[in-house]
């Protein structure tokens, strides 16, 4: 069912909140939009400007390396600054009711974290952009250790002192998925019974299987989205309207 207008889709998505035990949010890039971080497809969309750089286009190309860590902090006064929106806070407030267990985000954001949500009780599938790991031996660098390093040195990555190339604690197209992330997400797909989509376009897999699979094990689903998605003939709900309209009368406290 696709809401024809707000109050209608807040109504229903009440009914639905109101009678589920084991709620799992699932966010993309849309829920961060309101708090000033912009997506990736939508017209303004980070991938609309730049081409993300594949992972092995990283590894291979100091050049690319430098082009990487030059664009993160681009972006780090819009990171930096960026607190929870009404979607973030709504979500936080229906966690502390006890009605959602954990969370799952395709988010780099940190922003569940900052809404107030266990870091335990979130589930990272694509990292986390406010530090940064060496590839290698997996030792953690704050970003303020790379700023420094990148600017007194004419804007060149640094390397970890094993050799190892530091990237953001982000997950890059064509790089491996976090497994225990990935096995945590499917388990808690499946043992939840409403699956709420958050502001992602559903187009990058294997994240985008998570919702089919609630629906598949039995789960109600609500996909919340400002654009189609091609998962919104499964869904028991569809609100294509903004998120922190829909999802403000949650909010609580
Ligand atoms: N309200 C409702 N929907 C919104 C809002 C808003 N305020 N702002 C943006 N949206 C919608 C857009 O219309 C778009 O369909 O959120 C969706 C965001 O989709 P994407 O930009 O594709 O982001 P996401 O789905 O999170 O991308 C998944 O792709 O590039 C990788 O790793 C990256 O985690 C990311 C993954």
């Amino acid at each position: 069912m696709i809401t024809p207008n707000l109050a209608t889709a807040i109504s229903e998505l009440g009914g639905l909140i109101e009678d589920a035990d084991r709620i799992l949010p699932f966010t993309g890039a849309g829920i961060s939009t309101e708090c000033g971080i912009p997506d990736f497809r939508s017209p303004c969309g980070l991938w609309i400007k730049n081409q993300p750089i594949p992972f092995d286009v990283f590894m291979a190309s100091g050049e690319m390396r430098d082009e990487s860590w030059r664009r993160r902090f681009v972006m780090e006064e819009i990171f930096a600054k960026a607190k929870p929106g009404r979607g973030h806070r709504a979500l936080a407030s229906l966690y502390r009711a006890g009605k959602v267990p954990a969370l799952l985000t395709q988010n780099i954001d940190n922003l569940h974290q900052d809404s107030g949500i266990a870091t335990q009780d979130i589930v990272e599938l694509h990292g986390n952009t406010t530090y940064a790991l060496c590839l290698e031996c997996e030792t953690r660098y704050e970003l303020s250790w790379v700023r420094e390093k990148f600017d007194t040195s004419g804007q060149h990555a640094p390397d970890c002192s094993c050799g190892g190339h530091i990237k953001t604690a982000t997950v890059s197209f064509g790089q491996a998925m976090p497994v225990d992330a990935m096995r945590r997400g499917e388990e808690l797909t499946r043992h939840c019974d409403l699956f709420l989509a958050v502001g992602s376009s559903l187009v990058v897999w294997p994240a985008a299987g998570f919702p089919p699979m609630a629906k598949h094990n039995g789960a109600a689903l609500v996909i919340i989205n400002r654009e189609p998605t091609e998962f919104d003939a499964l869904a028991d709900l569809v609100v294509r309207g903004d998120i922190g309209d829909v999802l403000a009368p949650f909010i609580a406290g």
